[in-house]
């Protein structure tokens, strides 16, 4: 008999701790069985759920939800005599049902293993506590409560067996075909839509939208033209990412090469702030609780024992200044985050340029600069990003949580469950709308670009719409583009009435609802009047991180999509690797050999192939040919922006991909086809050269590349700024300051390509002087246009279609009569 009891109280307990906790089972596997399936998602995509299955399928999830209402109303009743914990498992079964049955209803792809996982957890866990209902004791009506129930707890067992079963029929996972576009990177990607040609600018128009857009994105209602462009923008790219990198896990992963430039790992000092922020984040939602609670606390001993609570109003003054964002741990934590996101600006910014400088030819070549300076520059999203999920998402999910727990604490699980329904009411409809709102804003930015181009058109093209008669056309064309934006402007500004009318509807009701139970408690005597008081001003604090997470959904989204860009940028790895073991070139004599040397463009066909040739130290080689015919694609090989495809390029013996970078890049002297200068003095432009020459060096290169004279006629002389790029000189002049640089640089190996080819016969006769003194002594390659410049060249040599075709002095190729000769004899003819 005694043994009997003991087990039926054992097995009362056990379903007491079921009807608790079987709820948070199911949930637990739901989140952890999605996680699970993103990874899954990698391996293979799975196709999207037809409409008819996912219909039939939300329709019997449903049901369940329906179900589990019928058993909570079925309890009304019997509240005074049924126990607690029945009731508070429908209620929670029917929050956590209606949930996954809106949650089903927007996933475009749901996984049987999730879905079918969580209902079949969920029916054995029904099973076992209908077993153990039946021992479960209690007074005399126990029977009674266990029969009422019973026909709709196995109606809810069956729902969730039938769902189980078609869940796992209807949303097997079946592969989708990969398609290899997705697996591009982002910048490679909006790099092609912004090439040459008449959409060039449309790389600097993104540039200063992202400018404009940075300041209307913290604004949910702005619905300024780049906005919804960007937003566009935005959710293509990310759902691109999210493809291709398999799942929301994998795609924040690869984010973590960030952490050492956001994470201050080596000064003490901004690791201190950090944990400061931590904590103080944490006292934040402490005092949350502390100042409402100490309100209540005021008001039930002014009203149970009628006298003034000092100590108490003290506390609650106290908390208050303490909570307080001017003045209290916000204002702290403002200071702290400000310094912290200094610091990690400065790192990323400095890592990024670092990085892309690092970069080989072949990826600044094919980039878009303006994109990858946009990349750089995101470096302050990255910040954005983190200061979105640490200092506001972070925080706003805690406070969820602990909002929870602490109306619990206040009445009882029922006033949690109030604020668990006000919360999926917030979010879904939150969601809900700002989706459509979204769709919205881009069909009204259309339409005002529509409105904007028309009037356009019409005031610029008067004449033409004059000449036509065609105003009427135009006006009731205009007419009719104004009524469509004014229509779409109209809804979309509906939408956000709507979205704000659905989020204080849905947490007034949420307030009303608490504060009934609240007075219900109070009347029959559970609770004080203080913790109604309490409850109320703690209200604001519940439903604060409900707007933050709607208000930042957006921005945290775009954040992370600009945030991307860099990290894609991080992603690349230079072409043109150093050699770990690479010594510096020792540079004895200089010699320079090329030994079956190919080379390809990425992907392409071979530019150059099989040349081999030898320049002996000292020794002057020219290099002649029609264009395109690879002469300059050699000398980019020379200085190892490239490496070659197949063959070897060595100096002194020493292979190029053998030395360091930095000592093949100081072997040489390079003046390249068009120079390119800073947009600075001259004179800092020829000491580009050598950065530490004196001004008299300067000077003294200058004369040598017969410069100085028309420096010194400018009107600032050497401090004369060259513009951008060096466009306020001409192309000869700017070829004499890039042999003015190579003079000062007095490397031992000069490379000449067509340098003199922009300067008129004279100037040019008046420099070859100068480049005999600069070649002189030096290992030179020289790409030439007029031939008579190479005349005295030991060796030239004549490239056609990237071969060498002829190879010797002057004096042989002529006797040699073939292509030089032909090409000496045409310009002999145009010289003349
Ligand atoms: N970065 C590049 N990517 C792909 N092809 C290139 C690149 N640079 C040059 N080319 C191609 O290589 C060929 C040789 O170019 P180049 O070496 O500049 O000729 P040259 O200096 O003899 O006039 C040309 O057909 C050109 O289109
Ligand atoms: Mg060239």
């Amino acid at each position: 008999m005694d043994l009997n009891y003991t087990s039926v109280m054992a097995s009362s307990q056990l379903l007491k701790a079921l009807d608790y906790a079987s709820t948070l089972c199911v949930l637990v596997y739901f989140v952890g069985s999605n996680i699970v399936a993103q990874h899954r998602h990698k391996l293979d995509k799975r196709k999207l759920t037809s409409r008819r299955r996912k219909i039939l399928s939300v329709s019997l999830c449903t049901f369940i939800t329906i179900c589990y209402a019928l058993q909570a109303i079925q309890y009304i009743p019997h509240l005074s005599s049924a126990p607690d914990d029945g009731l508070i498992h429908s209620i929670s079964q029917f929050l956590l049902w209606t949930s996954l049955s809106l949650i089903l209803s927007e996933t475009a792809s749901p996984s049987a293993f999730v879905w079918a996982g969580a209902s079949a957890l969920n029916s054995v866990l029904e099973v076992t506590i209908i077993a153990f209902s039946f021992s479960r004791p209690g007074p005399s009506n126990a029977p009674q409560i266990a029969s009422f129930l019973r026909p709709i707890q196995v109606l809810t067992i069956f729902a969730l067996f039938v769902f189980t079963i078609s869940a796992t029929v209807l949303l097997h996972d079946n592969p989708a075909p990969v398609d290899n576009e997705e697996t591009q990177s982002l910048l490679s990607k909006s790099s092609t839509s912004t090439k040459i040609g008449p959409d060039a600018n449309t790389s600097y128009n993104t540039l200063e939208n992202a400018g404009v857009d940075y300041n209307s994105s913290k604004n949910l209602d702005s619905n300024s033209n780049s906005d919804s462009d960007e937003d566009e923008e935005t959710l293509q790219l990310q759902q691109e990412r999210l493809e291709s990198s398999g799942g929301w896990l994998e795609y924040l992963k690869a984010f973590k090469i960030f952490i050492p430039y956001v994470v201050p790992t080596k000064n003490p000092k901004l690791q201190a702030y950090l944990v400061l922020m931590l904590i103080n984040i944490l006292l934040q939602r402490a005092l949350n609780i502390l100042g409402p609670r100490q309100l209540g606390l005021i008001i039930d001993n002014l009203w149970y024992h009628g006298q003034i609570p000092w100590k108490d109003i003290f506390l609650w003054v106290f908390f208050a200044i303490a909570a307080s964002n001017s003045c209290g741990v916000g204002a702290v934590n403002e200071m702290l985050e400000n310094r912290l996101a200094a610091w990690s600006r400065q790192e990323l910014t400095y890592a990024s340029l670092d990085h892309v400088m690092g970069l080989s030819m072949n990826f600044h070549d094919s980039k878009d600069s303006g994109e990858v300076i946009k990349a750089i520059e995101q470096a302050e999203s990255l910040n954005e990003l983190l200061r979105l999920l640490i200092v506001q998402l972070a925080p706003a999910v805690l406070d969820v949580a602990i909002s929870l727990w602490y109306v619990m604490y206040l009445f009882d699980v029922y006033a949690s469950f109030i604020v668990t329904s006000m919360i999926i009411a917030f979010v879904y409809a939150t969601y809900k709308i700002t989706l459509l709102a979204t769709v919205a804003r881009r069909t009204s930015s259309r339409k005002e670009r529509d409105e904007s181009k028309l009037i356009y058109e019409s005031v610029g093209n008067w004449f033409t719409v004059s000449c036509f008669n065609q105003k009427g056309n135009a006006m009731s064309r205009l007419s009719r583009v104004l009524k469509e934006r004014a229509d779409a402007g109209l809804w979309n500004d509906d939408l956000y009435t709507y979205i704000y009318f659905f989020q204080e509807g849905s947490t007034y009701l949420g307030q009303l609802a608490v504060i009934i139970l609240a007075a219900h408690r109070i009347v029959t005597g559970t609770s004080s009047v203080g913790d109604l008081v309490t409850l109320n001003s703690y209200w604001e604090k519940i439903t604060w991180p409900l707007y933050v997470l709607g208000h930042n959904y957006r921005r945290i989204n775009s954040a992370l999509v600009d945030a991307e860009r860099l990290l894609q940028l991080f992603q690349v790895s230079p072409a043109v690797m150093e050699n770990p073991m690479a010594q510096a070139l020792p540079n004895v004599t200089s010699a320079v050999e090329l030994k079956d040397v190919t080379f390809a463009y990425e992907c392409r066909e071979p530019i150059l192939h099989v040349i081999s040739l030898t320049a002996e130290a000292g020794q002057t080689v020219a290099f002649v040919g029609e264009t395109g015919s690879g002469k300059s694609t050699l000398f980019k090989l020379l200085l190892r922006f490239y490496d070659v495809t197949s063959g070897s390029i060595t100096i002194d013996g020493q292979d190029l991909r053998d030395v360091t970078l930095s000592s093949v890049r100081d072997s040489f002297g390079f003046v390249p086809q068009d120079p390119v200068l800073f947009n600075t003095s001259i004179l800092e432009n020829v000491r580009y050269g050598r950065v530490n020459a004196t001004d008299r060096e300067v000077h003294e290169a200058c004369k040598a590349a017969s410069i100085h004279d028309k420096i010194l006629s400018l009107p600032r002389g050497y401090a004369a700024e060259v513009g951008e790029r060096g466009v306020k000189l001409s192309g000869g002049e700017r070829q004499r300051i890039a042999i003015a640089r190579a003079f000062l640089k007095d490397a031992p190996i000069v490379l000449l390509d067509e340098a003199t080819s922009a300067m008129d016969s004279q100037t040019e006769a008046k420099i070859q002087d100068a480049l005999r003194r600069l070649t002189k002594g030096r290992t030179t390659f020289v790409i030439a246009h007029r031939l008579s410049t190479v005349v005295e060249a030991d060796k030239i040599i004549v490239v056609s279609n990237g071969r060498i075709v002829e190879e010797g002095t002057h004096k042989q190729l002529l006797d040699l009569k073939e292509r030089y000769f032909d090409l000496w004899a045409r310009q002999a003819v145009v010289g003349t």
